[in-house]
């Protein structure tokens, strides 16, 4: 079985405080994108085998894709296993979600080779327990994220929007960027560039650079390091992209989509 795993980006992110538990509420429009991971799962007698095509990802217990197995087989009390394949498009520690999408594409996959007709709410919450992002992941398209991420409520879908989506060279911790959040007036819609931008000002220097190309917008996604600007058509993007790759290799023209897996 194939499954695509498709990026998020926050279109807006704003924290609202610091919870008991240590994660912080928040709340958040996500968009899906059409950056995706493939995912390919095929059944096992025993245990759950990881296979990834970016060797800096580690395919142990540490991997999000093997919490939500792991997850799902103690839920469901099967007492099978699964290969999992991971081709790594979407670049991670990114703050566009990807290993949450990974989690969210294997738990819809095992439910369907499985037949165990698990809920919407079911999976919810079964991803919740491996990752803030994993509820939204679940659904897709635009919504509004709340709680640390686990209440997600479908918002109407914008219309085709193309988004240059750059990655700089710079591997951010979520957790890190959270522990270091103090309450700001912000300016911005991405309430975490506080944080972010303070300590790599490069990645302020990239909003700047893509507004001067012609972006209509531009933003950092979630967490960081990521940072997409809004175009106003196709052909703008492509042209934007040009000029942005050949100092960002990690560059891409990507359009909002209206789920967050896919069966393949
Ligand atoms: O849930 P996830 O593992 O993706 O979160 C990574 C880290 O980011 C958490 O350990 C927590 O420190 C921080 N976080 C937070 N509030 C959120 C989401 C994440 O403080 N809503």
């Amino acid at each position: 079985m194939q499954l695509r795993a498709n990026a998020k980006l926050n279109l807006s992110l704003k924290v609202i405080g610091k919870r008991p538990d240590g994660y912080h509420e928040i709340d958040s429009i996500m968009q899906s994108i059409s950056l995706y991971d493939s995912i390919k799962l095929d059944p096992l007698s025993k245990g759950i085998k990881i296979f990834c095509t970016n060797p800096l990802i580690p395919t142990d217990r540490s991997n999000t894709v093997y919490k939500a197995a792991l997850a799902f087989f103690e839920k469901t009390a099967i007492n099978q296993g699964v290969k999992i394949e991971i081709q790594k498009l979407v670049p991670h520690a990114a703050g566009l979600g990807g290993g949450s999408a990974d989690a969210a594409a294997v738990l819809v996959g095992l439910n369907i080779m499985y037949k165990t007709m698990l809920s919407e709410s079911d999976l919810r919450v079964l991803g919740e327990s491996v990752g803030s992002d994993v509820p939204f992941c679940l659904i897709g398209g635009r919504g509004r994220v709340r709680g640390r991420g686990e209440l997600v409520e479908p918002i109407e879908p914008l219309p085709k929007t193309w988004f240059v989506l750059v990655t700089p060279q710079i591997l951010i911790s979520t957790a890190w960027v959270y522990q270091n959040f103090k309450p700001v007036v912000s300016s911005t819609d991405n309430d975490l560039e506080s944080v972010v931008l303070s300590q790599y000002p490069e990645i302020g220097e990239l909003k700047k650079e893509l507004l001067k190309l012609g972006c209509l917008k531009s933003q950092m996604s979630g967490s960081g390091s990521s940072v997409f600007g809004i175009v106003e058509s196709e052909e703008k993007g492509i042209k934007i992209l040009e000029a942005i790759r050949k100092k960002h290799p990690q560059s891409y023209l990507v359009e909002n989509v209206g789920r967050g897996v896919e069966n393949v």
